[in-house]
């Protein structure tokens, strides 16, 4: 980053902060937050501005209402996560409107260092439209915005792109300078030997990254559903594996460019069925007619772990197998323990791969686990993303 103000740069004392987060979480069928790597990694700075004698106004977008409220959809049990974890009432401003009577009548019973919730961003069809209307609404409540929603950064919404342009200072949180630092320092400065793993189920997916990152590492590991295309790519068959045709001349053009930059599974673990308990066998080579692969075998991790012994930066994006059903998980969970002891930088995409590491029990042996999954994505594209470029210069 770091040309943007910070909120460290702002004076916040007795000032009313808008802070954009990212709280889009899973929740059980009971309401409850599956997983809170979210809100912990928000607390820095709502904990700063509490401290500095900020009046903190939260917002955030859950799941996809379009426009209108879902119940379901409600961050109210991320008011109550928030008031456990601060040990003080995070005041909910139920209200349809995100920004109606409910919620101004919130923020003018505000004190310095109280913290108030909004509703939903996405109640609002305005939201993902970036439209001026809501945008304005936003900003009408708060005397500047700081932004720490890393999640949505890859989104020009109203609660982020917005609210930057008419709220200034608009700075960046804790949250969002630690991803730009791992993410940044890790493609573009980092530690060498630097080793990339990608994986996951499609190619077409993952082109941008493989593009930018295959200029920038020393290794390139490509395991799960994604490597049968470039199996299909060395002339192998892959029976009923995931594949996807129209991307494997593709595939045979980056094995020709990357030359031993890029490294591929060697044997795979097949079963006839989508099944955790249909029968499996492990194969080298080819996968024969009938059969598909859910995970890689153990030669293929033996092979990943002899890439990774030396490296002193690991990005890890996308899992190795099926790593849901418990039979096919050993090549994504090797890895995460092999990661686990590594002496080097360990970055995490969000998503599938720091759910895997956090199933594992290995997430705190992780230098970094990102919380965006998008977000990082885009990040290793080498795009821009909107919701950091609109916050103001240093
Ligand atoms: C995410 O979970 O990737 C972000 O919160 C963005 O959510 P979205 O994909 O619904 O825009």
């Amino acid at each position: 980053m770091y040309n943007k103000l910070t909120v460290e740069d702002v004076d916040v004392k007795g000032k009313k902060v808008l802070v954009r987060c990212d709280f889009n979480m899973q929740l059980d069928a009971d309401g409850n937050i599956t997983d809170e790597n979210r809100i912990v990694g928000a607390l820095p700075t709502i904990k700063y501005l509490m401290d500095n004698g900020a009046k903190v106004i939260l917002c955030s977008h859950m799941g996809k209402p379009k426009g209108e409220p879902k119940p379901e959809l409600s961050l109210a049990p991320v008011a109550k996560s928030l008031t456990e974890k601060l040990g003080k009432t995070v005041v909910f401003a139920a209200d349809d409107n995100v920004v109606g009577d409910n919620a101004k009548a919130a923020v003018a019973a505000m004190n310095d260092g109280d913290v108030v919730l909004l509703e939903n961003t996405r109640y609002r069809k305005e939201e993902t439209k970036n439209e001026e209307a809501f945008s304005k609404e936003l900003a009408s409540l708060a005397d500047l915005f700081v932004n720490d929603a890393f999640g949505t950064a890859h989104r020009a919404h109203c609660s982020n792109v917005g609210v930057s342009s008419i709220l200034k200072p608009a700075a960046a949180g804790y949250l969002i300078e630690k991803e730009i630092n791992f993410l940044g320092n890790a493609v573009n400065t980092p530690v060498r030997p630097l080793v990339a793993i990608l994986g996951g189920s499609k190619v077409s997916s993952k082109i941008s990254v493989i593009e930018n990152l295959l200029k920038k590492v020393d290794k390139l590991i490509i395991g799960g559903g994604m490597a049968y295309t470039f199996m299909a790519a060395q002339g192998k068959t892959t029976g009923t594996s995931l594949l996807e045709p129209d991307y494997i001349d593709y595939a045979k053009k980056m094995l020709d460019e990357a030359g031993d930059k890029l490294v591929l599974p060697v044997d795979t673990v097949i079963t006839e069925k989508f099944d955790n308990d249909a029968p499996s066998k492990v194969v080298e080579g080819a996968i024969p007619e009938g059969w598909m692969g859910l995970d890689i075998g153990p030669k293929s991790i033996e092979l990943f772990k002899g890439v990774l012994a030396d490296a002193k930066t690991v990005v890890w994006n996308g899992p190795m197998g099926v790593f849901e059903m418990p039979n096919f998980a050993k090549g994504t969970n090797e890895i995460a323990a092999m990661l686990a002891e590594l002496d080097a930088t360990t970055i995490i995409g969000g998503g599938d791969s720091g759910a895997a590491v956090n199933q594992a029990g290995l997430g705190d042996k992780m230098s970094h686990i990102s919380t965006g999954g998008g977000a990082s994505m885009e990040f290793l594209e080498g795009k821009e993303l909107p919701g950091i470029a609109a916050l103001t210069d240093k």
